[in-house]
């Protein structure tokens, strides 16, 4: 059995070798870590960038088989112009950096959302890097772009019922593995653990469908805050959980 522990700092022990495969994060808390330094929203999003770069990395060394992180959801939109575009040009930065390294790093990428209100030129960029990045098959990070959990589930039942009027498929067959075929999760097994730095105790429409049965790891840190040892945490915590799915 193989433990990672770190010296200095207190982290609970992990055993490497009882990992969730799937492992989903709702990066929150950056507007306010900004604030309390008195930053623009945006130098918090830059942060947030950055712990992104630092976890995912992390995720890989320890032997995750995904890794899912909400970047951009389908309200998102409401927020001033100069912080989703601020949001934009990072997500544009890390993956021209992303395409650079992906040959040593080796991480599929994969990008959940409706690309298609974006740029035209990062929406060219992510579907680059996920046709790049797809003979790669160390972690598969999924990054959820303008995505919403009761969205993809209204695209998925519309592509389910057009393939019923084609003739492809039939509503009296359907079953729970067939309909997460229209997801944009398809062929991905479902989140073991969600993680919600920054203390907020709600989904915000993230993974509805596939989280039914995810363990939740909350903590107060916040995301651009949020390190290794936090992972480890949260790691810890989820090996500490009795799993039932409903049973006993
Ligand atoms: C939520 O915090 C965070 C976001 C809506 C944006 C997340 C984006 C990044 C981490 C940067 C780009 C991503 C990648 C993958 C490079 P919030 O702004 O709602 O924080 P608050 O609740 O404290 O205001």
């Amino acid at each position: 059995m193989a433990f990672f522990s770190r010296r200095r700092v207190q982290v609970p022990k992990v055993d490497l070798e009882d990992l969730p495969r799937h492992v989903a994060i709702i990066m929150d808390g950056n507007g306010r870590w900004a604030k309390g330094r008195g930053l623009p929203r945006k130098a918090g999003h830059a942060a947030g960038a950055e712990t992104f770069r630092t976890i995912a990395t992390f995720a890989k060394e320890l032997g995750l088989e995904y890794l899912t992180v909400y970047a951009f959801s389908t309200e998102n939109w409401k927020r001033p112009a100069d912080e989703v575009s601020s949001i934009m040009t990072l997500l544009e930065k890390y993956l021209h950096e992303a395409i650079e390294t992906m040959a040593r790093d080796k991480v599929k990428m994969a990008f959940w959302g409706d690309l298609a209100p974006l740029a035209p030129h990062l929406r060219a960029l992510c579907r680059e890097t996920e046709e790049i990045s797809k003979q790669y098959d160390g972690c598969q990070v999924n990054i959820c772009l303008n995505y919403g959990g009761r969205d993809e589930l209204v695209r998925a039942a519309k592509a389910f019922a057009l393939d019923c009027v084609e003739g492809h498929a039939d509503p009296g067959h359907l079953t729970e593995e067939a309909f997460s075929g229209y997801l944009y999760s398809a062929g991905v097994p479902a989140p073991d653990l969600v993680i919600r730095p920054s203390g907020e105790l709600r989904l915000s429409n993230f993974l509805l469908w596939q989280a039914a049965y995810a363990e939740f790891y909350v903590t107060d840190v916040l995301w651009p805050d949020f390190s290794k040892e936090d992972l480890l945490r949260a790691l810890a915590a989820y090996q500490s959980r009795s799993r039932r799915y409903g049973g006993i």
